[in-house]
């Protein structure tokens, strides 16, 4: 059996660390220091984590395609670079200010079959009108991040999945296995973290390309338009924004005879959460001219909650990395937990480094917030507080389908900007799952979508998103909230 301790409940079962017979990352290269000056993490290299208990991993059969598949995806060309990086870094340590504002959105789960050219457009639109929205409303600069181009795998509960008396291993995301319930399916495939990999690289190719060319044009938003919501209020009351920033912009252009080239352009960038250490590990490299590791398959890594155990073989992996992280915490993170937490993964209080992405759910955050906020303000640390309201408020109706109502995912962020205000604190950013497609899978706002009209268009495998309509909305709500 080739590598991997599953569950820290199954302390059990041998654990067989896999390591690697080649090196699979580029060897430490001198170049002048780096600006900065953060002392390098001691003890630690890109292969560390596997010391450690390592927590939602697949279990191989067959250790030879993993050594191939690990030297091929050491050697392939990362998907971003140190400099963005870096700026991300940058950008979110003015978010943890204030001085910008952080909107963060993908789905729950990307699957390799949703990597068209459709669901990528209809998402960056979204992301781009909600951010118009946002700048509108607060005028500061709204820092756009996709959970996408990477969102891959997925913590499970159980390992295995049984119906009737068949038992299989639970599925776990494109990058590990596939869903259909047969055997070969639900084997781990490290074949699939190259197709990952690709599939991530192909988003990314797009996400540029959209970007650096006309369609984030701000002279031409209507190419961002989602047709199908045209006679809505919202769509009406979005319309007025955009006729006020064109205005503003032509009324520039003429008073300072020039052309404001770069509203052409807008920029996005990637997180995932950071699951599949292999994977990870894979992307880590070294680069000229820069001190420390990056990981390079996304700008973001996230620590998901079931995997920010302090002795744990995710943190281990995330300390080391140069990159600004999130970590996800929730009602059950205790202030012990999270000032521990601080000490490893944010020792020198690099501005950018460290966002706390809290999902309390609407009942709680009024209750549980304030000691985490706490927490971190004794410190003397600066973090880049996110909320993320849509995992403490999903909800399983009696007809067994799951769901969110878009007034407890609006009342915990407005619940969140108000604990974080009376605490002298800054919340500067949201974290929403989302799509720019019309699906019905959240309960409410303006278009009244209510449990019968669900069936219409549900179409997510996990979690439930907002629909274009209900993201817009709440974009809306947010800048009012933020403005008043
Ligand atoms: C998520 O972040 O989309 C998610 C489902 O997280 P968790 O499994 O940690 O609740
Ligand atoms: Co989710």
């Amino acid at each position: 059996m080739y590598f991997y301790h599953n569950d820290f409940r199954d302390r059990s079962r041998a654990v067989v660390h896999w390591r690697c017979r080649r090196t699979p990352h580029p060897l430490p290269r001198s170049g002048p220091e780096s600006a900065m000056n953060h002392p390098k993490p001691v003890d630690w290299n890109p292969t560390s984590w596997q010391a450690k208990t390592a927590s939602q991993q697949p279990v191989y059969s067959d250790a030879a395609s993993v050594d191939r598949v690990v030297t091929e995806l050491s050697k392939l060309p990362p998907l971003v670079t140190s400099w963005e990086v870096e700026t991300l870094k940058t950008q979110l340590g003015q978010a943890a200010r204030g001085e910008t504002f952080l909107l963060q959105g993908g789905d729950c789960a990307e699957s390799f079959d949703d990597c068209d050219s459709a669901a990528i457009t209809s998402k960056l639109k979204i992301l781009l009108q909600m951010s118009l929205v946002l700048v509108h409303g607060t005028k500061k600069k709204v820092v756009r991040v996709g959970r996408i181009a990477g969102q891959y795998a997925k913590p499970r509960s159980a390992s295995n999945e049984s119906r009737g008396d068949v038992t299989l291993p639970s599925y776990r995301g494109d990058l590990v296995n596939r869903s259909g319930f047969t055997s070969d399916d639900r084997k781990p495939d490290p074949d699939l973290m190259l197709r990952g990999y690709e599939r991530a690289g192909l988003t990314l190719n797009f996400i540029r390309a959209l970007g650096e060319g006309g369609f984030a044009d701000l002279h031409h938003p209507e190419y961002w338009d989602l047709s199908f919501v045209r006679d809505s209020a919202t769509a009406q009351e979005y319309d007025l924004i955009v006729q006020n920033i064109r205005d503003s912009i032509q009324f520039m252009e003429a008073i300072l005879d020039t052309n404001m080239s770069s509203v052409r352009r807008a920029h996005f960038y990637t997180s995932h959460e950071g699951l599949a250490l292999l994977y990870e590990q894979c992307q880590t490299r070294q680069v000229p001219h820069r001190t420390g590791w990056y990981n390079l398959s996304t700008h973001l890594p996230w620590i998901g909650k079931r995997t920010a155990s302090i002795d744990g073989a995710h943190v281990e992996y995330f300390r080391g990395i140069r990159n600004p992280i999130g970590v996800k915490i929730g009602g059950d993170t205790s202030a012990e937990q999270l000032v521990a937490l601080l000490e490893v993964l944010h020792p020198d209080d690099e501005p950018g480094r460290l966002m706390l992405i809290h999902r309390l759910g609407a009942k709680n955050v009024q209750d549980k917030l304030p000691a985490l906020v706490r927490a971190v303000q004794s410190t003397g640390k600066t973090v880049l507080w996110c909320c993320d309201p849509m995992h403490g408020n999903t909800e399983t109706l009696p007809s067994g389908v799951k769901t969110r109502r878009f007034n407890n995912i609006l009342r915990e962020l407005t619940d969140s900007f108000r604990v974080h205000d009376s605490l002298g604190s800054i919340l500067g950013g949201v974290h929403f799952e989302l799509t720019g497609e019309d699906v019905t899978e959240c309960i409410g706002g303006a278009g009244g979508l209510d449990e019968a009209g669900l069936k219409r268009a549900y179409r997510s495998t996990v979690d439930p998103r907002l629909n274009y309509e209900q993201a817009l909305e709440m974009a809306m709500l947010i800048a009012k909230h933020l403005t008043t």
